[in-house]
């Protein structure tokens, strides 16, 4: 297929941003350096997203079992979500993009909760792209305590247990409102989802590569897109027979 007007550009993608502790070490670097640089990469592909017409992406940036990993690193992921959290009002000014935060960030110090009540606030009228950050996320997670808010719903009348549907449940989800992903790109090789939107994956086609989020440039979407394109999706319809 040729690259260009005729592909068909998903309306969601989501994407694990995965491998930058390994491609740093075959730097011969330490890991916080591959986040930097995988973060860097970020404010790249939002634009590229943004240029392809592709309206909605959602990242996985760090999810509820990332806290098992050394204080160092953890320490270093903080202060770059600090430093990032900052400085994309600026890019979510520059491409007129909502950012939103899903994930329980009630587990974040207090200045990075505030940081991303602003940034929502602030970018809360842009329509241009819509984009995720999965922070403290793990799907689990989210839909326990989706369950928790819509069982006490229940029990203050606000809902019949009877009109609970796949509607009403996807409502008490981080990602309300939010159409599920069209593609699921994972870098780095692993081929597995690390409890990654779970629900929200339920028809999406998932794209997997050896290159490390790092490296993950426009080529490489392009790529993922190009493989997308030729898949024969019977629901969301890229191929529709
Ligand atoms: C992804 O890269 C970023 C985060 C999980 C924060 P990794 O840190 O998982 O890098 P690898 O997989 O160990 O190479
Ligand atoms: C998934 O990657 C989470 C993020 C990219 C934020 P991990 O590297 O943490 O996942 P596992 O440990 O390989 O499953
Ligand atoms: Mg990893």
């Amino acid at each position: 297929m040729q690259r260009g007007a005729e592909m068909k550009i998903p309306n969601h993608i989501a994407i694990i941003l995965d491998g930058n502790g390994r491609w740093a070490k075959a730097k011969g670097m330490p890991r916080g350096y591959g986040h930097v640089k995988g973060c860097a990469n970020l404010e790249t592909i939002c634009e590229d997203i943004k240029d392809l017409g592709v309206k909605y992406l959602t990242v996985y940036a760090f999810s509820t079992e990332n806290w098992k990993r050394s204080k160092e690193e953890v320490d270093g992921l903080m202060k770059l979500f600090r430093n990032y959290l900052k400085k994309c009002k600026k890019i979510s000014e520059k491409n007129k993009m909502r950012v939103k935060v899903i994930g329980d960030i009630s587990a974040f110090d207090k200045d990075i909760q505030d940081s991303v009540t602003e940034l929502e606030e602030f970018s809360k009228d842009y329509d241009e792209l819509f984009f995720q950050i999965a922070l403290n996320y793990g799907s689990r997670d989210e839909i326990v305590r989706g369950v928790r808010r819509l069982a006490r719903d229940a029990a203050d009348g606000k809902l019949v247990p009877e009109e609970i549907n796949e509607k009403v449940f996807e409502s008490y989800l981080d990602t309300a409102g939010i159409p599920d992903p069209d593609l699921m790109i994972r870098t780095s090789g692993e081929q597995r989802l690390s409890n990654y939107l779970l629900w929200q994956l339920a028809y999406t086609e998932f794209y997997f590569t050896d290159v490390a989020w790092p490296d993950f440039h426009k080529p490489e979407l392009l790529q993922a897109i190009e493989k997308y394109n030729e898949r024969d999706r019977r629901y969301g319809g890229v191929k529709e027979a």
